[in-house]
């Protein structure tokens, strides 16, 4: 597998049993509440993982309720997938039983591999990843914080909380644990699922292309969001990239601009972090979104993962507020969005509807769109225009505005429905107002964003998609 792309075994078959495993072992398991091995279980058994869990622990028979074996090679059944949290100088030996166990995938949460000092933890990777091939055996990690697969109702990780993380299409791939920690926690805020975190932390005989290359097979992965810090492939993953992006959108966070990044990247997870201009050029020219940090990689994958392709890349911007529906038409511009012009039917309508005082042109001012009937006829009439390609919705929280709110969020779905053009909504409310409105606009893929930057980012981002597969 490694040094080049496998292309006889499918990479759905190759990580089966690794993502949706019948069965787990976690080795290391302990009755310790501050230990890994407890937070690991527990984490299993929060998500409701649904196969078979063996905890190995050479010292209980017991923990958390489940039956506990002393060894791997104690368990009763096959095993699909290991979690690993012993010491470092154990693993070697704990990989050579799962191989001979027929384990097909471990998660190594533990740390000491190549990113400690010295070239005792390099060996040890070495040897880990040499007994793995061997034995057929994927690893995420070492030094990782482990995955979650809403899908499977696997919390692999030592973080039982991402548990209550709801099952969704955006799947985050990342060297760092404290960035899919991030990222999950906005995701949670925002009500929002994901399919799948995985954290790949030293990458011993799984990189960033092979995961790449699965995420852009998984039927339940609609957008790929990646946090990178060093590449130590960068041909295989921009290659990768490049094919990906063809079918599924991908947007990247690369970090290491600076040598003080550099050198932390090295500790973190044992390889540099590269020429971050260079990485980030050819990773943009492979089709990849690149932003500048993890808010704005959730808004694009949420964007991109929620939305229908856009076919061309002219705007329309409604408001009932004029100042964000402005900001919004600047920011489109600059993030090479064009601002539709009306049709001569779509103008006429709106002066029908508007009164005169109202300047009918995009972004159209809604203040004085009283009822959510004036909405309707406006909305559809910009929406059906055949010089708009997509619809930037602001709406604002004002008690003026509070008794149309439901009706302007069904309108807002059934425009989606009816005319299959992009829709992102700006909703500008503290974050605990609106939330039930907010949550049914997204369960019906509308993203929502609490500032019109945020929202016209997000929608640049998709229309830019859309125009590298051609519109
Ligand atoms: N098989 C199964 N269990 C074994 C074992 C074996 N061969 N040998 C020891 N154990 C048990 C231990 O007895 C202990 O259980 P106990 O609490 O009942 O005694 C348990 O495994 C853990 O071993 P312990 O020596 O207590 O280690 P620890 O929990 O203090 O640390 C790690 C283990 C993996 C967490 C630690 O080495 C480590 O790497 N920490 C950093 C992890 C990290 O930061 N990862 C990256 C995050 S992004």
């Amino acid at each position: 597998m490694n040094g080049g792309v496998d292309i006889k075994v499918s990479p759905i078959k190759k990580f089966e049993p690794v993502f949706y495993p019948d069965s787990v072992t976690l080795v290391g398991a302990s009755r310790d509440p501050r230990k890994f091995g407890y937070l690991c279980l527990k984490s299993l058994i929060d998500s409701k993982f649904p196969g078979m869990i063996y905890p190995i622990n050479p010292g209980s028979s017991e923990i958390l309720g489940l039956k506990s074996y002393p060894s791997v090679k104690s368990v009763p059944g096959t095993v699909d997938l290991a979690i690993i949290v012993v010491p470092a100088n154990l693993v070697p030996a704990v990989l050579r039983e799962c191989g001979r166990k027929g384990v097909k995938g471990a998660v190594i949460i533990t740390a000491g591999f190549k990113e400690a000092e010295g070239s005792l933890g390099t060996e040890l990777q070495d040897e880990a990843r040499d007994i793995a091939e061997e034995a057929n055996i994927k690893i995420i990690g070492p030094n990782t914080f482990g995955m979650y697969i809403p899908h499977a109702n696997l919390n692999a990780s030592f973080t039982p909380l991402l548990s209550t993380i709801k099952k969704g299409d955006i799947s985050f791939l990342s060297q760092s644990g404290g960035m899919c920690h991030t990222l999950s926690y906005l995701a949670m805020d925002d009500g929002i699922g994901l399919a799948k975190v995985l954290s790949l932390g030293n990458r011993c005989n799984v990189d960033f292309a092979d995961l790449l290359e699965y995420l852009g097979e998984d039927p339940q992965t609609r957008a790929i969001a990646m946090y990178i810090e060093g590449i130590d492939n960068p041909r295989r993953l921009v290659a990768m990239a490049k094919e990906v992006t063809k079918k599924k959108p991908v947007v990247a966070y690369k970090t290491g601009k600076s040598r003080a990044a550099n050198q932390a990247a090295f500790s973190h997870t044992g390889s540099l972090a590269g020429n971050y201009e260079l990485y980030s050029a050819a990773l943009r020219q492979a089709g990849v979104l690149m932003v500048k940090d993890s808010l704005e990689l959730l808004d694009t994958a949420k964007a991109l993962a929620f939305c229908p392709l856009a076919k061309g890349d002219r705007i329309a911007v409604c408001s009932p507020v004029a100042g964000p529906g402005i900001v919004s038409a600047d920011l489109g511009q600059e993030n090479g969005l064009t601002i539709a012009e009306f049709s001569l039917p779509t103008q006429e309508k709106i002066e029908t509807i508007l009164p005169p005082v109202t300047f009918r042109m995009n972004p159209l001012d809604m203040a004085f769109a009283r009822n959510s009937g004036m909405w309707k006829e406006i909305l559809k009439a910009i929406i059906n225009d055949p010089g708009v390609d997509a619809m930037l919705l602001i709406f604002v929280k004002q008690e003026f505005f509070d008794p149309i709110i439901d009706e302007v969020v069904e309108l807002a779905i059934d425009l989606l429905k009816t005319y299959h053009k992009p829709i992102v909504m700006g909703l500008l409310s503290p974050s605990k107002i609106f939330v039930q409105e907010k949550n049914r606009l997204q369960r019906n893929r509308i993203p929502v964003y609490q500032t019109p930057e945020r929202a016209v980012k997000a929608l640049a981002a998709l229309i830019s998609y859309s125009k590298t597969l051609g519109f």
